[in-house]
């Protein structure tokens, strides 16, 4: 596997597996099986509810600490310095873990609109500074932040290594990822298959037919070409492998802008700044 290298100099593997939803029952096997499958990125978040399970998979699976990057976030609700080093603390207990290796706020808001959130929001991250320059985790960033939020952070001693979003073909967060690539930020993509919603896309079907690929494996590599590391979730252990064999192929130039040209298909419905209900 191949890795993204942080601002920090700290690598990042180059696919992660996405745990969110993961059940509590069979959160140990699955993530065993993507172990076995030949992850060594994991994601999970303290609002995902399966820490404890992935850290029991991380244990069993004997593989050398080194070799695994495990990233976990700080819910919206636990926005604040005590509440985040708190929420830090249990996430650490739960994964059964000395070192977290990337550590995310998960949503820049506690709730959108909440006029409270930009100063919570900006003592969660001075927590975070504390715990990077602490050694506890070895790398900071954060998840779902448009540029507007990560303007405050941008003037802090240290600034976001990573921001995690939705990102897919027809939902690419454009304006996002270019501030963040120009800000030297690591993109990385949740949902990167659009919630399988994409698998039927006509043109991805086209250029799966075309590469011998199979749609989620063109969605993977798309993320891949545009510097964006893509966190897939399956619970089968062949898709699992699947996602992860993208790496002997590339998308023509004219492909690529194909995909990337996608009219909007729209997001999973999520946004900092929206109520649902206003969608
Ligand atoms: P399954 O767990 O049955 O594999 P996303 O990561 O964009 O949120 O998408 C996750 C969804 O995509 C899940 O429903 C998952 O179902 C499905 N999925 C993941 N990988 C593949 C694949 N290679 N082919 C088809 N569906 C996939």
């Amino acid at each position: 596997m191949e890795d993204f290298i942080l601002s920090n100099g700290v690598r990042m593997p180059k696919i992660g597996y996405g745990t969110y939803l993961v059940e509590d029952d069979a959160g140990v096997s699955v993530v065993k099986a993507a172990l076995d499958a030949g992850y060594r990125h994991i994601d999970t978040a303290a609002f995902y509810g399966n820490e404890e399970q992935v850290g029991q998979a991380l244990a069993a699976s004997g593989l050398p600490r080194g070799e695994l990057f495990v990233t976990t976030k700080v819910w919206r609700d636990a926005l604040g310095y005590d509440r985040t080093m708190r929420s830090f603390e249990a996430s650490m207990q739960r994964l059964g873990l000395e070192q977290l290796d990337l550590l995310l706020l998960h949503w820049p808001t506690r709730e959108p609109g909440d006029p409270e959130s930009p100063a919570l929001c900006l003592e969660s991250w001075r927590a975070c500074i504390e715990l990077y320059h602490a050694g506890r985790v070895r790398a900071i960033g954060v998840s779902n932040f448009l540029p507007h939020h990560l303007l405050p952070l941008l003037e802090t001693e240290v600034s976001p290594m990573v921001n995690q979003i939705e990102f897919h073909p027809g939902y690419t967060q454009q304006a996002t990822v270019d501030f963040c690539q120009a800000h030297n930020i690591q993109m990385a993509a949740w949902s990167p298959l659009g919630r399988a919603r994409m698998l039927a896309d006509p043109l991805l079907t086209e250029l799966a037919g075309r590469y011998g690929k199979t749609p989620a494996q063109i969605c993977i590599r798309f993320a891949l070409e545009c510097g964006i590391c893509p966190l897939p979730k399956s619970s089968s252990p062949e898709r699992m492998r699947q996602n992860l064999e993208v790496f002997d192929f590339a998308l023509s130039p004219a492909d690529f802008w194909r995909i990337a040209s996608l009219p909007p298909v729209g997001w999973s419905g999520l946004h900092p700044d929206r109520p649902r209900a206003a969608l």
